[in-house]
């Protein structure tokens, strides 16, 4: 089987998170593989914001999400990617999850675990998201559509179960 198709077949979402850090090489590629997506008519609007895990914004973010949290919204994952997209663009929304997807499949390709995060959408996009997108340095008229957590693994996972039959149609 070719390297891509195993990677999709294997990939997991990693939700623990070993404290060795990833490099900054590591950080670039898991960057460049969401920025080298496909975009809607070419418009190359994702902007990702890499944050390390020790950085207070994601304690704030934890604070607003749910500060009494099992776990953290990131998993205490090493670096967390905040991708933003043109508010106005009708495509910011499919473009940014097929970034966030290279992401995930780079990450995995590598080694590394990840995990995508919708659930800072009432926070990022609420009351605060001006203040917020300031913080994560949004460029002007972009919010919040995704983000990915990743670091290396403390745990494997078997990949889901796909069901054909229901899922799919030839006609
Ligand atoms: C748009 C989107 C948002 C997600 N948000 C979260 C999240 O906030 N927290 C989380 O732990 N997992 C999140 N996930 C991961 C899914 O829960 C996961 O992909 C699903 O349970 C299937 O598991 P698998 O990826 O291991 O196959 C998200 C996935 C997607 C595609």
């Amino acid at each position: 089987m070719n390297e891509v198709i195993n990677v999709i077949e294997k990939r997991c979402s990693v939700r623990k998170y070993s404290s060795t850090p990833i490099t900054e090489e590591e950080c670039r590629t898991l960057i460049e593989a969401g920025l080298r997506a496909p975009t809607a008519t070419n418009k190359q609007e994702i902007h990702i914001t890499a944050v390390s895990n020790s950085n207070p914004i994601q304690a704030e973010i934890q604070q607003d999400l749910n500060p009494n949290a099992a776990n953290s919204f990131c998993y205490n994952a090493p670096v967390t990617f905040y991708l933003s997209a043109k508010e106005d663009f009708k495509w910011s929304a499919v473009d940014a999850g097929i970034a966030v997807e290279n992401m995930h499949l780079a990450a995995a390709s590598m080694g590394l675990g990840s995990v995508i995060l919708g659930c800072m959408e009432q926070v990022l996009n609420g009351e605060k998201k001006a203040y917020y997108a300031e913080k994560l340095a949004f460029p002007e008229g972009y919010r919040y559509q995704i983000a990915i957590a990743a670091g290396y693994p403390e745990t494997s996972k078997e990949p889901h179960q796909i069901n054909f039959e229901k899922d799919v149609t030839i006609l």
